[in-house]
């Protein structure tokens, strides 16, 4: 099978309708969607993606109207979806019965969000039932933030690729546990900052684990210590100009290493050199993060050197996904 990639949410529809699940973008990263209530595609996503059956999926609704229908939908949560969707934050609360098992992968609570992309959205509407979409790789792969990407990754084992453009904004989204009600927790960071959720809440967040084994359904059976590597062996510095080009820094300078800047360094670049953002803007370095590192992966460089973000707001959601994507973590 070769993916076929186009435009059409009427395609992406009819596709959905015969049991096949398709590749929809959504304002994070592309993600590969199944009707809700239709199990064997459900099943299928599982399987196309490789994915072991007990990382939970999200489900994606249009507004309060279906997430009451999925979820026990406390006022906090009511109160988080009506300020921050359609929008880049995924909310985990009780599930309803409506959820299946395969979705949850067992747990009794869900995971939900209101997608931007007006593409996603109209597939929803279309089907008339909310969509489980993870992101649209392999099992361990870069989540895609452009057809292309999807269609590199997972082509040969799809029907539709639906084509909305790059993501807006390149990370996935983020993740808030509302299960116990006093003590909210991030689970994943994102797009949706830990300071704007505390803000609106007026109190200070928890941050969940992390580093969790591939073993039980835990808190958030998806972040497995190791996300996306690329092949290339990944090393991650504080700042890539505290390394200067002298012989005991050869390893970083030679002809063959990468080296991936978050803004413009205050010289000429070379072949090996990358800049994440030349208007030395933190979101244009998380949208372009994945796509990036995919890129020069593919260069065949010997190694690959890239500097840490600033910590705070959307800083934590890149270091987040790049001291899991690095080999060596020299940063810390
Ligand atoms: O931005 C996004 O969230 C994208 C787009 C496509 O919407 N989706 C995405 O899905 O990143 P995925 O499957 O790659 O990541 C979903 C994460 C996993 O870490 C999973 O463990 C967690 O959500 N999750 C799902 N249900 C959960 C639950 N009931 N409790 C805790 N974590 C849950
Ligand atoms: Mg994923």
């Amino acid at each position: 099978m070769v993916a076929v990639v186009g435009k059409s949410a009427e395609e992406a529809v009819r596709w959905l309708k015969v049991g096949e699940p398709v590749a929809l973008p959504t304002e994070t990263v592309y993600g590969l969607a199944a009707p809700l209530t239709c199990v064997n595609t459900i099943q299928k996503i599982y399987s196309l993606k490789q994915r072991p059956a007990n990382n939970p999926l999200i489900v994606h609704v249009l507004g309060l109207e279906d997430f009451v229908q999925v979820a026990e939908v406390s006022p906090l949560a009511r109160a988080l979806a009506e300020n921050f969707w359609p929008g880049p934050l995924t909310l985990v609360l009780p599930k309803k019965s409506i959820v299946s098992d395969i979705v949850t992968a067992g747990q009794a609570t869900v995971a939900v969000r209101s997608p931007q992309a007006l593409l996603f959205r109209e597939v929803i509407k279309k089907m008339g039932v909310p969509l489980v979409a993870p992101s649209a790789n392999k099992f361990q792969h870069v989540s895609p933030t452009t057809a292309q990407h999807v269609f590199q990754d997972m082509g040969d084992v799809l029907s539709y690729i639906l084509d909305g453009g790059p993501c807006t904004f390149g990370l996935e989204s983020t993740i808030l546990s509302l299960v116990d009600e006093n003590e909210p927790t991030v689970l994943r960071f994102g797009p949706i900052t830990k300071e704007q959720l505390e803000t609106f809440l007026g109190r200070s967040i928890k941050v969940g684990s992390h580093s969790v084994e591939n073993k039980e359904p835990h808190l958030s059976p998806g972040l497995y210590k190791k996300h996306y590597s690329p092949k290339t062996p990944l090393y991650l510095v504080s700042d890539l100009s505290h390394y200067i080009p002298e012989p005991k820094f050869s390893h970083v300078f030679c002809e063959n290493s990468a080296r991936i800047y978050l803004f413009p360094p205050k010289k000429e670049l070379t072949h090996n050199e990358f800049v994440l953002s030349y208007t030395n803007d933190l979101k244009e370095v998380a949208s372009h993060l994945f796509g990036v590192l995919q890129k020069v992966d593919l260069m065949k460089f010997s190694s690959i050197w890239i500097e840490k973000a600033p910590a705070g707001g959307i800083g934590n959601a890149i270091n987040d996904r790049l001291s899991r994507a690095a080999h060596f973590n020299l940063s810390l």
